[in-house]
């Protein structure tokens, strides 16, 4: 099968699970403090000349409670590596959205103790994100990853096991991949217990070690997106804002491929330039641009949150 061919059915299967409804959810980053060191990311504990912020929880709640766009179901919280912010900030800010919106609650906030995830879900969170980023061991040992990667898969499988939906994901084309990685992380994918499923190109910062590697082509995410549509009908899988750096149209063609998810940026305005997941002049997708790449792709936003939504089923049998 070629590539369009492929890309195609992904689409198509899509269609076939969730209709054309892409979930839009918001992201709020609550604190860029890590203690992780990895060596592909601008949040890296070593990075000093990055200066370091945590939101405070009863402005933030009132300036989403004000602002949350219309088309958004769910939100994600996601901060660096840093237990303070899930205790100070998101326990209470989880608390507050629960009683005052609909919202369905995403997190991403790394390896947590387990009581700290427990009372996260007791608050009413109920997706965790967590990538393991790279499926082979060495790599991930070799890119200072957070923890091993054994352990990190550990913690996604007790996730699960806890009740979470729980998403994972990779950067395709890190520097020191096997020549087999992508196939590794795809095949990774498939064997854990998961409800969604990510990938990324990997875009060096120019604020870490990993400053002066090549880019990953947006064209292998994007064919990634499609394989893993193809792997798991039922996964949700979102279109990310770095494919939309290098060529406009990306973002649209990952939601053409399969992906059934897109993000609009809530983070403080002024602190957007400080979470430097890869550069600091990131894309910021806003409702206007998210709502116009869901119409390009032919799709249209989803009425029902993701945490919300479940497969149609059959038609009822008769009885007689
Ligand atoms: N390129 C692409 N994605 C990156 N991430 C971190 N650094 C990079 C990079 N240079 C992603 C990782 C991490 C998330 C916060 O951002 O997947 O889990």
């Amino acid at each position: 099968m070629d590539g369009d061919t492929l890309h195609e059915r992904a689409g198509a299967v899509r269609d076939a699970v969730f209709g054309r409804a892409v979930f839009v959810r918001a992201v709020v980053e609550l604190s860029n403090h890590c203690q992780r060191n990895c060596s592909y990311c601008g949040m890296r504990r070593d990075n000093r000349g990055l200066e370091r912020f945590r939101l405070e929880t009863a402005p933030l709640a009132e300036s989403l409670l004000a602002n949350i766009p219309e088309s958004v179901t769910d939100i994600n919280l996601q901060s660096g590596e840093d237990p303070q912010v899930v205790e100070e900030v998101a326990l209470p800010l989880i608390g507050i959205l629960r009683r005052e919106t609909r919202l369905g609650i995403s997190v991403s906030f790394g390896l947590l103790r387990d009581d700290l995830s427990r009372a996260l879900r007791d608050a009413g969170a109920g997706y965790y994100v967590m990538k393991f980023e790279t499926a082979d061991a060495e790599q991930y040992r070799w890119l200072h990853a957070p923890a091993a990667l054994e352990r990190r898969l550990e913690a996604i499988r007790n996730l699960a096991a806890a009740g979470w939906r729980v998403s994972s994901g990779f950067i395709v084309g890190l520097p020191g991949a096997p020549p087999n990685a992508t196939a590794l992380a795809l095949r990774l994918l498939e064997q854990l217990p998961l409800a969604g499923a990510s990938v990324r190109p990997f875009i060096p910062g120019p604020e870490t070690p990993l400053a002066d590697a090549a880019p990953a082509p947006v064209e292998q995410a994007l064919h990634c997106v499609a394989l893993m549509r193809l792997a798991s009908p039922r996964w949700f899988i979102p279109a990310v804002s770095a494919m939309a750096i290098g060529r406009k149209d990306a973002y649209t063609r990952a939601l053409r491929n399969g992906a059934n998810l897109a993000t609009i940026n809530l983070t403080p305005p002024h602190l957007r330039g400080s979470y430097p997941i890869y550069r600091r002049d990131r894309i910021i997708m806003t409702e206007r641009l998210v709502l116009d790449h869901i119409a390009a792709a032919g799709c249209v936003p989803s009425p029902v949150g993701m945490l919300a939504w479940r497969p149609a089923l059959p038609a009822a049998p008769i009885n007689e």
